[in-house]
């Protein structure tokens, strides 16, 4: 087992807003006519380049104090063609749910590109129901990847059968229907996250269910600003959910944190690895539940992460794979390819940084399987223990960076990470909060 000594402060923390909800927040003010307000708005690059990028075509962004924003939009039928390239960054979200949107404003063009991970980026995904909608965009990339070109247009009603559990994709669509004011039915096959629903429900509109699975959105659609509250992410919370269960001492009340159901993989299956988290202070906030999360150190052990699961804990899997390192009998996850199109091939960087450690993991297509409390395994932590230095590499991505700052935490092994400013991208502050929980 690797040694557990960390000792935590016992403290309420709180993290940045929701990475999903600030980017939506933006597009639904974008489309909507008149002003919209956002409280909680997470300020870390990604989101703030979705917000840069819609003021290009209309939008303004006025900051009233950090994380408060009043938009003020034109209306979608307003928006114009951005005089300069639209520079999404590091952000998956924020290229492809903008792609889906602009395509289906008339009249207007734009180039949408990001920074060398993004344009390595699958778009593909996005590019095919698109053009089967009418759309007119191009992957000017290698494979169809970003830069993306798209000549706004009225687009035709669509029914499509995602072959991807993506919640990108599914907003990406429904972003494109909304904005082109035409119906759109889709279907999926395991539920991913339900943010763009909940919200165009919120601004007043329908979803009309032909089956769990499977909705359907039909115009007029109403679009006149709202005022949304994002709460904290969970994506976010989970560093801190890993370090507050596998402390020695401690407890951390992480207040404020988005409880949706479709998001809360990461408790079920740390639950199922036999952590103590407690549920407290649970409330509604603009149509998405929202709670207060307390730790508890625990013991974990293995446990099999089932494959209905993997769309909600599909941001979480490198910290729940750290988590896995002290599980008694190690760690599984399988049926998750998708994690091979994130920021990085997670599969590919968590292999090969756990294989710097020394550890042996099998890597397969969908996932990796290891135990870091074999025998084996034990010998290679106490000889980390001594202080042998191992270089991690970050790959561009801001979740591999907080999975092994987390790591070194708990362990005390002298990680060297390559590179940590990715983590701007979505957890502005993440090296001060995680030093305020422990003690020098
Ligand atoms: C997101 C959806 C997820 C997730 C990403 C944010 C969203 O991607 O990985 O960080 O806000 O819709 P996929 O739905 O493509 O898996």
């Amino acid at each position: 087992m690797i040694p557990r000594n960390t000792k935590l402060k016992s403290k309420d923390i709180q993290v940045p807003g929701d990475k999903s909800l600030s980017h939506r927040s933006v597009l639904f003010a974008a489309l909507s006519k008149g002003k919209s307000k956002v409280t909680g708005f997470l300020e870390a690059e990604d989101p703030l380049n979705t917000m840069s990028a819609f003021t290009k075509l209309g939008l303004i962004a006025k900051k009233i104090k950090a994380g408060e924003y009043e938009f003020e939009s034109p209306g979608k039928d307003r928006l114009v063609s951005p005089n300069v390239e639209l520079d999404f960054g590091n952000a998956g979200t924020g290229i492809r749910l903008s792609a889906g949107l602009i395509c289906g404003l008339p009249g207007v063009d734009a180039v949408l590109t990001g920074d060398d991970s993004l344009k390595k980026r699958p778009m593909g995904r996005i590019i095919k129901p698109l053009t089967a909608m009418g759309a007119s965009i191009v992957g000017l990339g290698e494979k169809e990847t970003a830069p993306l070109k798209i000549q706004g247009k009225k687009l035709a009603s669509f029914r499509y059968e995602s072959p991807i559990a993506s919640a990108q994709i599914k907003s990406c669509l429904m972003l494109a229907a909304i904005a082109s004011e035409t119906e759109l039915e889709y279907s999926e096959s395991i539920l991913s996250r339900d943010h763009t629903e909940n919200m165009f429900r919120f601004l007043g509109n329908k979803i009309e269910y032909l089956s769990p699975l499977r909705f359907k959105i039909s115009p007029p659609y109403f679009l006149n600003g709202g005022e949304f509250k994002v709460p904290g992410d969970i994506s976010s919370a989970a560093f801190f959910l890993v370090l507050g269960v596998l402390a020695k001492e401690g407890n951390l009340l992480i207040q404020n944190i988005g409880l949706n159901p479709a998001r809360t993989g990461i408790l079920t299956a740390l639950k199922l690895m036999g952590a103590k988290i407690e549920i407290e202070n649970q409330r509604i906030e603009c149509g998405e539940p929202v709670g207060d999360l307390r730790t508890y150190p625990s013991t974990l052990k293995k446990a099999n992460i089932p494959e209905e699961l993997i769309p909600s804990i599909i941001d979480e899997i490198p910290i729940l794979s750290v988590a896995g390192l002290f599980a008694e009998g190690g760690f599984e996850i399988r049926h998750a390819e998708e994690l091979r199109a994130k920021e990085s091939d997670r599969i590919h960087t968590m292999v090969s940084n756990f294989r710097s450690l020394g550890i042996e993991v099998e890597e397969f297509p969908d996932g990796y399987a290891l135990d870091g409390t074999s025998k084996k395994s034990n010998e290679i932590w106490t000889s980390l223990s001594s202080g042998k230095k191992v270089p991690i590499l970050s790959f561009m991505d801001h979740r591999i960076a907080m999975s092994f700052l987390i790591l070194k935490a708990l362990s005390g092994f002298a990680l060297e990470i390559d590179e940590t400013s990715w983590i701007e991208t979505s957890f502005p502050g993440f090296e001060t909060l995680l030093k305020d929980c422990l003690y020098e």
